[in-house]
């Protein structure tokens, strides 16, 4: 088959005419056509191989054979609707069900991650009666009208007057650079009152709290990982004021985090959500999502007396596709592999951070992983040109990564889950000699990587013993910075 149809300008100059301007490429001023990937590598019209760190949904490893097969099989005998009996179509539920807590048992088939989470909205507002939404700061679920209204990392983009007065907008639990850092006391605690906090405000109001939602480590909002206790604490109050909670997985789960299959389970066995929401890595590609609540929210959501059709949804290839992507994970050990690697690369990035002072912190669970770039480490300025120039010259050496975060300057891991040793030690060398060019020009002083903090120490604690990865960071510092709007989300 050809690789290309067209020469790589004909292809900006057809794109530029035909496709709306604001669906953005990566690297705008010099974009990397690829004309084929396998694995965690990926090649241009030139043949040219690029180290893929970024591409979350191509979980298992780029066009992986047995999920192509998986698919081409199921297509030559049948695709049809969900409203037809299918074996695919009730196996997956069950294979999907093993994975989860036994009381997220029913299963509703989406095709994206963004109607995945409407489809929890309507399922929270139709079994609570209520109409409110939090979330946290910095948020992304999606692009429908539904999901803007609750993804801040968008609707701040609109100005204030934009939000919804049925939406509520939390802290984003982020203890290195939130409003409560690893030097406070409790973090746990102030972090799940500052819900508590607006649930009072909403009822004084009148309003009611049909959700709480959050990604179960937030990506788009800088790699946060919450800490431990925080889920279970929120649950707590939005449970008692009769509202669900909502655990995004579109990004974080299928065993990325290493210690388990859903970033969720990161919170401890005493935390389950209502409503989980599944897409990106579902499908290895193939456009399918997945919403799994408990028996009572679906009763609720039947009890409006509305069918729910899905023309594509759950359709025997998709299905088929998504049980490939499982038996794959399984063979093939990949939720092993995302946690040795994920630590190795985590160990990496730490001495990094140990050589080089742009290096804030670093932050992660398996192969999920944020090292957050600062010109100071006591005022954790935030290096927002230098984390786009890191970004830059990487793909110049054929490395893809990205920047993302409040302020663009939180390099984020979140690669394919076959991602090796030999790959982390290529990624984290190549970083390390942007970052020494990049400390000269700014003057830093390489042999100051003193970290001002030993609350460092008690925050390692804690996550290692859950099993996942290290949060190392500073002291409380400004955090009155400019924030830059303009993000290409990866
Ligand atoms: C956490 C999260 N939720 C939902 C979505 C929306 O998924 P989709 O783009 O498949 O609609 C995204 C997409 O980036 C996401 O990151």
């Amino acid at each position: 088959m050809a690789t290309e149809i067209f020469s790589k300008q004909t292809t900006i100059d057809l794109r530029k005419k035909h496709i709306g301007p604001s669906c953005k490429v990566f690297f705008s001023h010099d974009p990397i056509k690829i004309v084929r990937a396998r694995g965690q590598y990926m090649y241009n019209e030139k043949g040219e191989q690029y180290l893929d760190c970024i591409n979350n949904v191509a979980h298992v490893g780029h066009s992986h054979p047995e999920v192509v097969h998986a698919g081409v099989k199921q297509m030559e005998l049948l695709n049809t609707n969900s409203r037809f009996l299918h074996d695919n179509l009730v196996q997956y539920a069950q294979r999907l069900q093993a994975t989860l807590p036994e009381q997220l048992s029913v299963c509703y088939f989406t095709n994206s991650g963004s109607e995945a989470n409407d489809l929890a909205l309507r399922l929270a507002w139709q079994y609570t009666g209520h109409k409110d939404i939090i979330t946290l700061d910095n948020a992304y679920h999606g692009h429908l009208s539904s999901l803007i209204d609750i993804s801040p990392y968008k609707f701040h983009q609109l100005g204030q007057c934009e939000q919804s007065q049925h939406v509520h907008v939390a802290p984003s639990p982020d203890i290195y650079r939130g409003k409560y850092r690893e030097d406070h006391a409790d973090p746990t605690t102030a972090y799940a009152d500052e819900v508590k906090d607006i649930i009072e405000k909403a009822h004084a109001k009148g309003h009611k709290i049909a959700a709480f939602i959050a990604e179960s480590l937030q990506s788009c909002g800088g790699q946060v990982i919450p800490p431990v206790g925080y889920f279970q604490k929120v649950a707590q109050h939005v449970r008692k004021a009769g509202g669900v909670f909502i655990a995004d997985e579109v990004q974080v789960g299928f065993g990325r985090v290493g210690t388990n299959f859903w970033a969720f389970q990161l919170q401890g066995e005493d935390f389950i959500p209502d409503i989980v929401t599944m897409g990106k890595p579902i499908g290895n590609g193939h456009p399918m999502s997945c919403v799994v609540t408990t028996r009572a929210v679906a009763e609720g959501f039947m009890s409006s007396g509305m069918e729910y059709f899905n023309t594509f949804a759950g359709n025997p290839v998709s299905c088929a596709i998504g049980l490939a992507v499982l038996d794959v994970i399984e063979k093939e050990d990949l939720q092993g592999n995302a946690l040795r690697v994920g630590r190795y690369l985590t160990d990496l990035l730490e001495k990094l951070k140990q050589r080089h002072p742009l290096v804030g912190d670093v932050r992660g669970c398996g192969l999920f992983i944020g090292v957050e770039l600062v010109k100071d480490r006591f005022k954790r300025t935030p290096a927002t040109a230098e984390a786009q120039d890191v970004i830059y010259r990487l793909k110049d050496q054929r490395v893809l990564l990205s920047a993302d975060g409040p302020h663009r300057n939180i390099l984020k891991f979140k690669p394919p889950l076959c991602f090796s040793r030999e790959d982390a030690d290529l990624a984290v060398e190549k970083i390390e000699h942007i970052l020494t060019d990049l400390e000269k020009v700014l003057g830093l002083n390489t042999s100051d990587t003193t970290d001002p903090v030993n609350a460092q120490s008690k925050r390692k604690e804690s996550v290692k013993e859950n099993g996942h990865g290290i949060h190392s960071g500073g002291i409380s510092g400004n955090r009155h910075i400019t924030k830059t709007n303009k993000r290409q989300r990866t």
